[in-house]
C-alpha cells in the first residue's frame, strides 16, 4: 500500500511509539483487503470497550498505548458501550472490581483523546459525520446507520482498527470506501406495509439471506407511515446481526438509493410477507414465560422520542418486572431535562446511561428472563448472557401492578 511521506513518517516511529503501532495495524489492514492507499476520515467509533467482552488482555493493550502520553486522536472519536452505568451502578448491582477494572479502560481511552461518551448511537449525540465523509466506525448498528441513512463510507472496523484510525486521522481505502462497492446485491420486497416494531424483525430475516450483501428494499409502506430514524436504527442493527450486512438503502428514503443500481441485481429477489416477521418474533423468543424479571429497552441505545414514549405508557403506574431503558448521557439529560425520567423513576423504571443488555454482566444481576424490543437484542441475549429472551413489543413486555 502507498504511504505519503507525512504517512511513513508515522510509520516509521517519528511520531512516537503508539502512533507508529498505530500504523503499523492500518498497513496490515490496508495490505489484507489490497488498499492502494489511505485515506482521510472525518471521525472514529470505537467498539472493545466493555471489560465484560475485552477482558484483562484489552485492558492491558490499552493502558500500554495510554502510556505514549504524546498520542491523541487526530479527529473526533467517541466510544461504545461500556459494561456498566459508569455514574449509577451501584444501584443496578454492578461489582466494585469490575467497575473498577472498567474505569481503567475508559480512562486509558480518554488518555489518547477519546470522547467517554459510551454510546452505540454517537449520531445522536454529536459525532454525525457528513454525506460522503470517509470514517472509521466499529459498531456494527451504527456503521449500518452512518452508512445508509447518512450516506458516509465505513467498513465494519474491529476495534482496534477503529482506534489506530482514531490516532492517525486515516483508514485505509477499500471496500464500503470506494463508490462502485456501494452498489445494490439484493433486491428486498415486501408484501404489505409493516408497522414500526416489525423493522428489527424484518432486518433479522434479511440479515439471515444476505450475508454481508447490500440489500435494496422496496417498502409498501404508505406516505404518512414512512420509516423514521428510530426505525432505520433498529433496522440496521438486526441487519447486521444475524448477517454481516454494512450498507442498505431503501427505495425513495435512503440518501444513494438512487446509485444503489438494483436493477443490474441478478437474480436475488426475497419476497417477505407479514407472516415471515410474526415467525421471527417467535423463533427469537426462547422463554415459555409471560413475564420478564427486566424488561431491557434501548437497544440501540434510546433516542428522546423512545424514551418519550415509554414514559407516557408507565406515567401514574408502577411497573411490576424490573425496567432499564439503555441510552447515552447526552439523551439522559434531555430525558431529565423533559422529567420523562423522573415520570419513568417514579413508575420503577430506570434510564441506564454508558452501557446495555448485551454487553453488561447482567447474567451475574440474578435475572433469568430478560425482555427486549429488539431483534439484535433477543439475537444476542442467549449466547452473551446466557439467559432466556422474551421478544416483543414494549407494550406487552412491561407488566403493571
Ligand atoms: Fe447497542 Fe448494545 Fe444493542 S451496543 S446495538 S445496545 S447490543
Amino acid at each position: 500500500m502507498y504511504l505519503n511521506p507525512e504517512e511513513e513518517k508515522m510509520f516509521n516511529g517519528e511520531y512516537g511509539d503508539t502512533v507508529r503501532k498505530s500504523m503499523e495495524i492500518l498497513v496490515a489492514l490496508g495490505d489484507i483487503y489490497e488498499a492502494e492507499h489511505l485515506v482521510d476520515i472525518s471521525s472514529a467509533q470505537i467498539s472493545g470497550v466493555s471489560y465484560k467482552t475485552i477482558g484483562d488482555a484489552g485492558l492491558e493493550y490499552l493502558e500500554d498505548l495510554a502510556t505514549d502520553k504524546t498520542a491523541k486522536a487526530k479527529v473526533p472519536s467517541t466510544l461504545n458501550p461500556a459494561g456498566t452505568d459508569l455514574d449509577n451502578w451501584k444501584k443496578l448491582g454492578f461489582s466494585h472490581t469490575f467497575v473498577n477494572n472498567q474505569n481503567k479502560i475508559v480512562d486509558a481511552y480518554g488518555s489518547l483523546g477519546i470522547s467517554k461518551t459510551c454510546t452505540c448511537t454517537p449520531y445522536l449525540v454529536g459525532n454525525v459525520p457528513r454525506f460522503k465523509d470517509h470514517v472509521a466506525w466499529s459498531e456494527s448498528s451504527a456503521v449500518t446507520y452512518v452508512n445508509s441513512v447518512i450516506g458516509a463510507r465505513t467498513n465494519r472496523e474491529g476495534g482496534p482498527g477503529a482506534l489506530a484510525a482514531a490516532i492517525c486521522g486515516k483508514t485505509p481505502m477499500y471496500a464500503y470506501h470506494i463508490e462502485e462497492n456501494r452498489i445494490a446485491t439484493h433486491l428486498i420486497e415486501l408484501e404489505d406495509e409493516i408497522s414500526k416494531i416489525e423493522y428489527g424483525a424484518l432486518g433479522y430475516i434479511v440479515g439471515n439471506d444476505v450475508g454481508d450483501g447490500v440489500p435494496y428494499f422496496i417498502l409498501k409502506n404508505k406516505k404518512d407511515n414512512k420509516p423514521n430514524n428510530n426505525d432505520l436504527k433498529s433496522l440496521g442493527a438486526a441487519l447486521a446481526s444475524s448477517g454481516a450486512v454494512t450498507l442498505y438503502h431503501i427505495e425513495g428514503e435512503t440518501p444513494e438509493y438512487k446509485i444503489a443500481d438494483y436493477k443490474s441485481v441478478p437474480n436475488d429477489k426475497i419476497y417477505i410477507s407479514k407472516l415471515d416477521i410474526k415467525e421471527i418474533f417467535e423463533k427469537l423468543t426462547t422463554s415459555s414465560k409471560n413475564k420478564a424479571d427486566l424488561v431491557c429497552l434501548g437497544c440501540p441505545h434510546a433516542s428522546i422520542e423512545e424514551i418519550e414514549e415509554i414514559a407516557n405508557l408507565v406515567k401514574s403506574k408502577k411497573i411490576a418486572n424490573d425496567l432499564w431503558i439503555c441510552t447515552s448521557i447526552n439523551i439522559k439529560a434531555s430525558a431529565d431535562r423533559m422529567n420523562y425520567t423522573k415520570i419513568i423513576e417514579n413508575a420503577g423504571g430506570h434510564l441506564v446511561c454508558d452501557t446495555c443488555m448485551v454487553v453488561a454482566p447482567i447474567e451475574d444481576l440474578g435475572y433469568e428472563t430478560i425482555g427486549v424490543n429488539s431483534a439484535k437484542a433477543a439475537n444476542y441475549i442467549p449466547s452473551m448472557c446466557g439467559l432466556e429472551v422474551i421478544y416483543d413489543e414494549v407494550k406487552n413486555l412491561i407488566k403493571f401492578k
